[in-house]
């Protein structure tokens, strides 16, 4: 039977807990000047997962884990898989009758147990070593892979200033905490520390109608996902072009830019994640900057596709600075703008707006895509596919002379089908009658004012 995922990294943890139990007596042994079977810490040999098929085995292979870093990332592991094992480091130092400060950790609100901290981490890797601490402050740097592939963080958990960073509590991400126990990919939830959605669509790429020009500029963005690597790294472009892909897609409301972002990475096995720009820069939370980057490194790490919408939002804000609204508000931007230029993956932004985007925004972008409103062949096929399923066209209907008679965009016609199918269900039958088009037809021009 095979073994799943969840049972591989059950297994592997524990050996890896059984290691760590073995590394912690022998610290503290040490530590205490008690007798103990090794002289360091460091001849305790960690677990072999070089053939290892468990998510946490091929993690530990994959960059290989140095001995210091194993121990960091079962550390922060412990308080989810085994919070008591950190216990015997509550012992009381008799001298000063409390605990030792030199283990760090700190009680969580409602975790029993020991959070550990960085100076947990020192303690245990580096004794009363000051060379080995100040080696160890590497490891959380923003450029170890701890951090730049989101695994683990040192965290303050409660805003404090001034404290040192060693004080700081070992935290490991959802996302990672995910993939090495249950073995879930993560995918993370819009929450305001996440601004951001994933999207997703019924439709396949053969229902997406655009005109040839559109469909070409498609085609690039399709081509750089799938060479942009090899363009880079193979054909020596990374020297002279900028890393990423930014696109801006604009034209009327329904002429498919959010259908289009959700196909290309539906097609490319990519998540696509909207992230709705007229909440995040409208709400001036000081915050905004810091759940920004989230997404972003989140979405660097895992070929995500940003897509941006409203991104209205933006172009509004950039001018006036009356208020000290404004003035954040252009800061985001400024934010925003730099941190879209140095995404390493696809970002797209849509929005409604036609022309006048400043200079200061085109040259960012790889490709302005305009959607305009569908052509009369583009419409007929919206129509024909619109209908094409369990209903009934009335002889009546001739959807040529209907897509004829009328500019609607394809978002306009699937409103035209609903409308329409409501009118069937009430008479409990499936035909449609062309007084049912028509009287849809004429409320989307209602509600584009023109009636
Ligand atoms: N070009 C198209 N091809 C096929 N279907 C389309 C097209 N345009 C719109 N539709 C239909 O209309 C729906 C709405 O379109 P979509 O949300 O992509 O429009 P949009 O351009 O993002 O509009 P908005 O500017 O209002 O965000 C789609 O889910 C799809 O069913
Ligand atoms: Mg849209």
């Amino acid at each position: 039977m095979e073994v799943s995922t969840l049972e591989l990294n059950a297994r592997d943890i524990q050996l890896e807990l059984e290691w760590f139990r073995q590394v912690l007596d022998t610290r503290i042994k040490l530590y205490f000047n008690n007798e103990s079977t090794h002289s360091s810490i460091f001849d305790i040999t960690p677990p072999d997962f070089s053939n290892s098929e468990s998510n946490y085995g091929k993690l530990v292979s994959h960059y290989p884990m140095s001995f210091s870093e194993r121990v960091i990332l079962i550390m922060a592991l412990i308080p989810h898989v085994r919070p008591n094992m950190f216990d015997i480091l509550y012992t009381k130092n008799e001298n000063f009758n409390r605990g030792f400060t030199e283990f760090g950790g700190i009680n969580g609100k409602y975790h029993g147990g020991m959070l550990p901290t960085g100076e947990t981490v020192n303690f245990i890797l580096s004794g009363e070593n000051l060379s080995s601490r100040f080696q160890l402050r590497y490891l959380f740097e923003d450029d170890h892979y701890f951090h730049l592939h989101n695994i683990l963080h040192l965290e303050p958990l409660e805003k404090g200033q001034g404290e040192p960073k060693l004080s700081n509590v070992l935290n490991i991400s959802e996302e990672y905490l995910s993939l090495l126990t249950t073995g879930k990919p993560y995918k993370p939830d819009y929450s305001t520390n996440f601004p951001a959605k994933l999207i997703t669509t019924k439709l396949e790429w053969k229902d997406l109608i655009l005109n040839d020009n559109v469909r070409e500029e498609i085609d690039e963005i399709l081509t750089w996902i799938k060479h942009g690597n090899t363009l880079m790294e193979e054909w020596g472009l990374n020297a002279k072009i900028k890393r990423g892909f930014r696109a801006m897609f604009y034209g009327p409301p329904g002429t498919g830019k959010t259908l289009t972002a959700c196909l290309i990475g539906k097609t490319l096995g990519l998540d696509v994640y909207r992230i709705d720009l007229s909440m995040v820069v409208s709400k001036y939370i000081g915050e905004t900057e810091k759940n920004l980057a989230n997404v972003f490194d989140q979405a660097e790490n895992k070929n995500w596709i940003l897509f941006f919408d409203e991104a209205d939002a933006l172009f509004g804000k950039r001018t006036s600075t009356n208020s000290s609204n404004d003035r954040h508000a252009n800061q985001e931007v400024a934010f925003l703008l730099q941190k879209i230029e140095d995404f390493n993956g696809v970002v797209i932004l849509a929005s409604n707006l036609k022309g006048n985007l400043d200079e200061a925004f085109s040259r960012r972008f790889q490709s302005m895509i305009y959607f305009p409103l569908p052509a009369l062949e583009q419409r007929l096929s919206l129509w024909k596919n619109a209908f094409n399923g369990n209903l009934n066209l009335h002889s009546s209907v001739d959807l040529y002379r209907i897509a004829e008679s009328h500019e609607l965009a394809g978002g306009a016609i699937i409103n035209v089908l609903r409308h329409c199918a409501l009118r069937a269900v009430q008479r409990q039958n499936h035909e449609i009658h062309l007084r049912d088009i028509e009287s849809g037809i004429r409320k989307e021009q209602r509600k584009e004012g023109k009636a």
